[in-house]
């Protein structure tokens, strides 16, 4: 059962999201499917209550932009505009910062982080309780409607989420604006809340949509993230010098130069927790290629199988 709290309720919703629970809570732009962004079985768990056949990057929730700087750098456009719109319906992406403590599912593989400062005075106040940043896309099932009211979220994720802070409507309605910040020319990768003329006051010119010379928005290069490493899917048997990924619960075939589950057990959403992590760790150079088990059709195995299809398709020279 969710439960639906109100802001009296702020310390449970923070020890629940501390404990890997998803809490949906309201910003200023449309309520977020709030979870712990350090902890990867929780980020995996978003996905999984969203129903999304993909992992798109999310955006991470912090209480300032001194939070902000320790998780992604900052140069002095970013500074700039960070400086006038939070809080507000404005993330930017940026670089990750080294040692960065973001799950790297957060952020599907990449390099680049979406954070923002919301303008909701419930939300600062769960993200000051929680202490940590919380990765928080749109509180609805995958394809419909994003939610604006804590009555749209229990209708939305009713049995999937621990509980619901209830805030009251939200007074902006549309999500917030991306911006890529990662990149020599800023570019607005989603329209939002802050429009891009306020950010071409700011900074001069601005990108919109994939215009850009170099894809940077998800899904728009098939190969992305792809390890440098050649990838292949539904291995059976052991090709020299190849290293295994692999998922229970029956064994892993023998012969391969190193094994790395990503669920001993078969567990799907583990898997997910476990595959950028993984992927990165085997991404070496003594290493020929990656071998992928098969990994079950079914829940977060059909978003694993769209991102290893996608790093394993012929890749750009
Ligand atoms: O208003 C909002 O932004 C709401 C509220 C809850 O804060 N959140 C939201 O989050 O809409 P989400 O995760 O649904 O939005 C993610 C958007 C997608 O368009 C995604 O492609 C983009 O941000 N994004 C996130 N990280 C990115 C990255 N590293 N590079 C490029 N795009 C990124
Ligand atoms: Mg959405």
């Amino acid at each position: 059962m969710t439960k639906l709290w109100g802001a009296q309720r702020i310390e449970d919703a923070a020890r629940a999201l501390r404990e890997g629970e998803l809490v949906a809570f309201p910003t200023e732009t449309v309520y977020g499917l709030g979870g712990d962004a350090t902890n990867d079985l929780a980020v995996a768990r978003i996905f999984e209550a969203k129903g999304r056949p993909r992992f798109n990057p999310l955006i991470v929730h912090v209480p300032d932009s001194a939070t902000a700087r320790r998780l992604a750098v900052f140069d002095a456009r970013a500074e700039r505009v960070a400086g006038h719109f939070w809080p507000g319906p404005l993330s930017l992406v940026l670089p990750r910062a080294p040692g960065c403590p973001v799950s790297l599912l957060a952020s599907a593989g990449l390099d680049t982080l979406a954070l923002r400062v919301p303008a909701h005075p419930l939300a600062l106040a769960l993200l000051h309780a929680t202490g940590r940043p919380l990765a928080a896309p749109s509180a609805n099932r995958s394809g419909r409607l994003s939610p604006t009211s804590a009555g749209d979220v229990i209708a939305e994720l009713g049995g999937r989420i621990a509980a619901v802070l209830d805030g009251g409507p939200c007074t902006v309605g549309i999500e917030s604006t991306v911006l890529d910040l990662s990149g020599a020319k800023p570019n607005v990768l989603r329209p939002g809340g802050v429009g891009r003329e306020a950010l071409e006051n700011l900074l001069g010119g601005v990108a919109a949509g994939g215009t850009s010379s170099a894809p940077r928005s998800p899904g728009m290069l098939e190969s992305h993230y792809a390890p440098v490493r050649p990838l292949r899917l539904e291995a059976c048997e052991a090709r020299p010098g190849e290293a295994l990924l692999a998922i229970g619960p029956g064994p892993a075939p023998e012969g391969f130069r190193e094994v790395r589950w990503l669920s001993r057990s078969g567990d799907v959403t583990e898997a997910a927790a476990n595959l950028f992590a993984a992927l990165r760790a085997l991404d070496r150079p003594e290493i020929t290629g990656i071998a992928v088990m098969p990994i079950p059709e079914h829940g977060l195995g059909v978003a694993i199988n769209d991102r290893l299809r996608r790093a394993a398709a012929p890749r750009p020279s």
